[in-house]
This record gives C-alpha cells, structure tokens and sequence, in this order.
C-alpha cells in the first residue's frame, strides 16, 4: 500500500475513541521498528521526521525513498502517513516536494496573524496535492530541534482561528513539555482540552510531547479527543539504553572491531517494544 494522508486515520481515531501514534524516525532503525511493528499490531502509524532528522538522514526525499522502499519490501500494508513534523514554511514547501503525504506547520512562535495566513496558504496547497496539515498554537513546552519553549495552554479563540484556516488536525498546548518531564510538572490540563473541544468541535487534535506522561492521563486525554499523540524522547531513551548496555555486556570485545548490525540490533528492538506499549496504550492495535 502507498503511504496515506493523516485526515482518514485520525477521523476514524477521534469517533473510536482511540489515537493513532505519531512516531519520529532518525534512520534506517528506527524506520523499519515503526512500521514493522505497526504491520504486526495491524495499526495504522504516523512516522515523522523533524527539520532536524531529515537534515541528518540526507534531505527529505531520502526520507520519502526509505519510508516507500521499506513499505515495499517489507510487505508493509497498514496505513502509513508520511509527516514532517514542526515544520517551518520552507520545509513544509520542501516536504511537499519530497512526497510527504502530512505535513505540519509550527507558526505557534509567529505573531498570530502571520500564523493564520501562512496556515491558510500551506492549507489550500497541502490539499491540493492531496496532502494533510496540521497547524500549532499555544507553545509545546520544552525543547524540539533547537526551538525552545515554556509549557503553554492555548486559547480557545485561537484554536478557532486555526482550525478556519481549513487544517486537517489542530496542535494546541494543554501543559504538555517535549522531552522530559519536570518533577515538578502540574500534569495535563483537561480544563484547556475540555475547554478546546468545545470550542472547536470534532477536529482531532494532536498531543504533543507524548513521553513521560502517566498512562492514565493518555487515556483521558483520548477519552476527550485527542486522536494523535507524538512519541520521540521514550524511543531514544530506550535506544540509548539498550545500546549502552550492549556495550557494556561486550567489554571484552572492545579494540576487536564492531559489527554495526550487532550494535545495533539491541535498539532496534528496544524501540520496538516501546512503540509496541504505546499502540496498545493509544488502542490503535487491531485498527488497521
Ligand atoms: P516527546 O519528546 O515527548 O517524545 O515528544 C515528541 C513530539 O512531540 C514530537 O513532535
């Protein structure tokens, strides 16, 4: 199956109650744990590259030619939407290009009016090629590619705003932070989320920062239509992890030379498993 857009999964996510996982790739690894672990599970998946990544993996269309050549001969056939994730308006545009069938613009940093207008240009080309968009406001807390910012709960006005941009699936802040969490981090607030849905209706609405929050919050935020959630700290943590213990198991080993499909074997699996906890989590298994 070609990849799919992001619009039919999530529609069919927020009326049944479940989300479908958004998961960023880095490389060949990572790529092939997301997807065969969504064929395993029979779940539709998101995999993502940020600015970041695919400057790492070579530019966009090596990420567009990786995702397809490993659906390919991988006998991949879930639905798989291909998504850049933060995008600034250049690579938005460059992601187009490349054949990504989901992108998202983050203009949450921009003055809102420039947020709106660029939302509604980025909006009606997206569709026009048959690409979705999903579009931020309020600031995800934390740290993702260099941009920082402080946890934020969005306004449900502007929430409004954005999704009349004609967007696919709305980004809104409710206290959520990418990457770890503080000890001192207040939770979720399903006061803002409670307060965004009534405001914007059925849209589904994403969850950013989706590591490190306690299960029980996840399924409440679903619970109230958040249809997206966002995992990449939880799999390079369990990468590192993995990987740090291989070559502790292995000391005897060093000077030898490695086997770079031994190192990292250990990661490949880990992450797997992580993305395997998550989609049972979200209830995505089984709804392929
Ligand atoms: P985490 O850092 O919590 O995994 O969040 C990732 C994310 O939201 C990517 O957009």
């Amino acid at each position: 199956m070609a990849y799919v857009t992001a619009t039919e999964m999530l529609q069919k996510a927020r009326a049944g109650k479940y989300a479908v996982g958004h998961f960023n790739t880095n490389n060949l690894e990572w790529t092939k744990a997301i997807l065969i672990t969504a064929q395993e599970l029979e779940s539709p998946v998101i995999i993502s590259s940020s600015m970041g990544a695919g400057k790492y993996m070579g530019g966009y269309k090596v990420v567009t030619a990786m995702v397809k050549a490993v659906m390919e001969e991988q006998n991949i056939t879930v639905p798989v939407a291909l998504h850049l994730d933060h995008g600034n308006y250049e690579a938005c545009y460059k992601c187009l290009d490349a054949g990504f069938s989901s992108i998202m613009f983050d203009g949450s940093a921009l003055p809102l009016e420039e947020n709106l207008a660029k939302t509604r240009e980025l909006a009606d080309k997206a569709h026009s090629m048959g690409v979705s968009l999903e579009a931020e406001v309020g600031a995800i807390g934390g740290e993702e590619d260099g941009i920082v910012a402080d946890g934020e709960c969005a306004d449900p006005a502007e929430c409004v705003k954005l999704k009349d941009c004609g967007i696919d699936f709305l980004a809104a802040g409710i206290g959520n932070i990418h990457g770890k969490y503080p000890d001192n981090w207040k939770g979720l607030s399903f006061e803002t989320l409670e307060n965004i849905t009534a405001a914007v209706g059925d849209i589904p609405l994403v969850l950013h920062g989706g590591s490190g929050i306690p299960d029980d919050q996840i399924k409440k935020a679903i619970s109230m239509g958040v249809s997206k959630i966002n995992v990449n700290s939880e799999c390079q943590w369990a990468f590192q992890k993995a990987t740090r213990e291989y070559f502790e198991a292995k000391k005897d080993l060093q000077g030898k030379g490695y086997d770079p499909r031994k190192i990292l074997a250990p990661g490949y699996e880990a992450i797997k498993a992580t993305v395997k906890y998550k989609m049972e989590l979200f209830g995505s298994v089984g709804k392929a």
